[in-house]
């Protein structure tokens, strides 16, 4: 987990504060990603000299402590590196001592910040304390800074690059990383195994750029018509999961291999006329941080390394002989500053679950035309009827992504006909679950840099199956790990509580299960009452969210205070009451359980009295009066349930039951508007209790730790 910013600027004159702002105001777009303590590192008043800024809790705290240190805001820099970081605890608690960056020594000869995790630190820490070095942290992150000044000092004549290849080739693990040295005054390395990294590039003039250059759409086939080298990944793949086998059988510190030295790299980023130019350069995590200062950007791969250094980038391949190119796009990104700001609302959360109109409609643009009956989606196109032809799909995810997979699991038993399996990506490795072939593996993630879901894809991809790939944020692992795929195309998510993003997988999804069925005569009506029925979702999102207010009031009602609530549901709305649940559960802090109708009299029952709230999602559907089994049960037990129902359904007398009323739709879109309800409901209830809705307490946005 955890966010990493980095700013770079070549004769282009920015004082301090500017320094400073940029690197903190990195960070809080990236505190989503983790935000138990913050720190950054920048050059001092002399030369050789770093000041470094660390403080526990949030963001705002560490841009507190730069404002009240003193330091000289106005000293002007024409080329200067910083380097910062946001924290979500893996190894050692929240503390100022682990807060990053980590330095070799106590004049931060080296310095570093990193997201991901070292598998082999303890042996390094244990071969590095045997060389003098002196640990003064609980994470695996120190062992990189000290490496890193065991082999300069050792080496002090190698230049940057070479020097923090033999560095990270020692390094287990994944990571997205920057490394910054007084030795190597305003140069920056970036270095990338299995964690996102983002290099955005501004420059006054324009630059020869020697990189393919690419404009980029957000619109149909996103991202997957980029990767031109998909092809080559199983090769790649393969390689990292053999270096990951033989830890440091290499000869851990050998000296460094000097074939290493810079003709692995890439182009460089020059002018006209061949010489280095002003420029700025800012890397993160993410992209989202970087669209205030520019569109320009490029994705770093898998062992990348890129050095940042006079104006220029230069990337290198960590093996020069891994047979992948080092040549990276320059993407054109096509997000706004206002979709990544709150705006008129209260929370990112709050923001997100009202922008859902909008994101569903963007999910199925140039997709689904309803008028024609007809779903194309680009990304995929090649593929289909491979995957028409596989012996099972298999659905792998996490949390909210897995329970948008269960959501469609039935529109594609139905549509298609093909063996669906859906599969918690952990429990999936855990029992290293059998994958042929001819199986069609779907990876369904927001972040699309989820540590499980990204093992579990490498772990496909090594079996020779089809990897399709269901995710939002363009650039990500698994958007370019995998074979083919669909952006959601649902908008930055920021909100930790997964909102927007479960929608438009769920549609997403289902326009996959209908382009699937499009050869079977027998599924055209069926396919076009879904159709019909995705077009008329946004209007119907509005209608739903009206009631807001009424919902919020039914929270304060019969919700807040409570110990514990049941979430019933069956059929699909099962997948619902689990999606309804985690959101409860996670922002709220209440405990909420998700309970399958049909199981509540096999043991759940003797929970039921007149105190237990419980909400029923009772909408209509083809096994509508088995649901109504479970909710006699609990009106015979003196409960009084909340039910989610369709609009002016007779079934339940308001006298005995309180209502949420959605409108109608097609089955197997149901829980596209039921879930809503249940979102407002996780909502109202984590603001009552004063929460901090965006961000709940020991979780981040994107979980990149096993
Ligand atoms: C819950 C939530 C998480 C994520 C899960 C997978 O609101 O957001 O459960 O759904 O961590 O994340 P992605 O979808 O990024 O793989």
């Amino acid at each position: 987990m955890c966010g990493i910013f980095g700013y770079i600027n070549y004769l282009v004159e920015k004082d301090r504060k500017f320094i400073l702002d940029t690197l903190v105001n990195g960070l809080s777009r990236l505190e989503y990603r983790g935000y138990d303590s913050a720190g950054l590192a920048v050059d001092g008043d002399k030369r050789n000299e770093v000041f470094a800024f660390k403080e526990v809790g949030k963001v705002a705290k560490l841009r507190e402590l730069i404002d009240n240190s003193g330091v000289d805001m106005t000293k002007v820099f024409d080329s200067h590196a910083g380097i910062a970081h946001t924290r979500w605890a893996t190894h050692g608690p929240p503390s100022r001592k682990n807060c990053h960056p980590h330095k070799s020594d106590p004049k931060w000869e080296f310095a570093v910040v990193h997201n991901g995790i070292i598998t082999n630190y303890k042996e390094l820490r244990t071969l590095l304390e045997g060389k003098g070095f002196k640990f003064e942290t609980d994470t695996d992150t120190e062992c990189i800074a000290k490496l890193a000044k065991f082999l300069y000092d050792s080496h002090p004549d190698l230049d940057f690059t070479t020097l923090a290849k033999t560095v990270i080739k020692e390094l287990q693990g994944a990571f997205g990383l920057l490394l910054k040295s007084v030795h190597y005054p305003q140069e920056v390395i970036a270095a990338r195994k299995g964690s996102p990294l983002v290099i955005g590039v501004k420059t006054a003039k324009k630059m020869k750029v020697d990189f393919v250059d690419v404009e980029y759409s957000q619109g149909e086939e996103s991202g997957y018509a980029l990767s031109a080298e998909r092809a080559s990944h199983n090769v790649a793949v393969k390689k990292n999961a053999a270096n990951m086998l033989s830890p440091s059988a290499r000869g851990m510190l050998a000296p460094p291999d000097k074939s290493l030295l810079h003709r692995s790299q890439s182009r460089a980023f020059l002018s006209d006329d061949g010489m280095p130019q002003p420029a700025e350069f800012f890397l993160s995590s993410d992209a989202s941080a970087l669209v205030e200062h520019t569109k320009k950007v490029l994705y770093l791969e898998d062992d990348d390394i890129a050095h940042i250094h006079d104006g220029q980038l230069n990337i290198h391949r960590l093996n020069k002989d891994d047979g992948t190119s080092n040549v990276r796009a320059i993407q054109t990104i096509e997000l706004e500053l206002q979709e990544i700001m709150k705006g008129k609302f209260d929370h990112f959360m709050q923001k997100e679950i009202f922008e859902q109109p909008e994101s569903v409609v963007n999910t199925m643009r140039g997709r689904l035309d309803v008028a024609n009956k007809t779903v194309t989606l680009g990304g995929l196109k090649q593929y289909i009827s491979t995957i028409r032809r596989c012996r099972r799909i298999i659905f792998i995810a996490c949390g909210t992504s897995f329970h948008s997979c269960m959501a469609v699991r039935g529109a594609f038993e139905e549509l298609t006909e093909i063996p669906i399996a859906v599969e918690l990506a952990s429990d999936f490795l855990d029992r290293t679950a059998p994958v042929f072939r001819d199986d069609t593996c779907v990876f369904v993630s927001q972040s699309g840099e989820t540590a499980d879901s990204l093992m579990a894809l490498r772990y496909c991809l090594e079996r020779g199956a089809l990897t399709v790939g269901i995710v939002n944020v363009v650039g990500s692992s698994i958007s370019m790990l995998t074979h083919c795929g669909v952006h959601i195309n649902a908008g930055p998510e920021i909100g930790v509580a997964s909102t927007k993003a479960y929608t438009s997988q769920f549609v997403a999804m289902l326009m996959f299960a209908l382009s699937l069925g499009e050869d079977r005569a027998s599924k055209q009506k069926r396919r076009e009452e879904l159709i019909e029925g995705l077009g008329k979702v946004s209007e119907q999102f509005r209608e739903i969210l009206k009631l807001n207010e009424p919902i919020k009031q039914m929270c304060a009602k019969f919700l807040q205070n409570q110990k514990s609530l049941l979430l019933l549901g069956r059929g699909s709305q099962y997948s619902t009451a689990l999606e309804g649940a985690l959101k409860i559960k996670e922002i709220s802090y209440l405990h909420c359980e998700a309970v399958m109708s049909g199981e509540l009299k096999h043991g759940v029952l003797a929970l039921v009295d007149e105190n237990l709230p419980i909400v029923m999602i009772l909408t209509r559907d083809e096994i509508f009066k088995k649901s109504l089994n479970a909710y006699q049960q609990v009106i015979a037990r003196g409960g009084r349930p909340i039910v989610i129902c369709n609009t002016g359904d007779p079934e339940f007398p308001p006298e005995k039951v309180e209502r949420i009323e959605v409108p109608q739709t097609a089955d197997l879109l149901q829980g596209l508007l039921n879930v809503i309800p249940l979102q407002l409901m996780a909502y109202w209830l984590a603001v009552a209790e004063g929460l901090n809705v965006d961000f709940p307490r020991n979780l981040a946005k994107s979980v990149t730790v096993e």
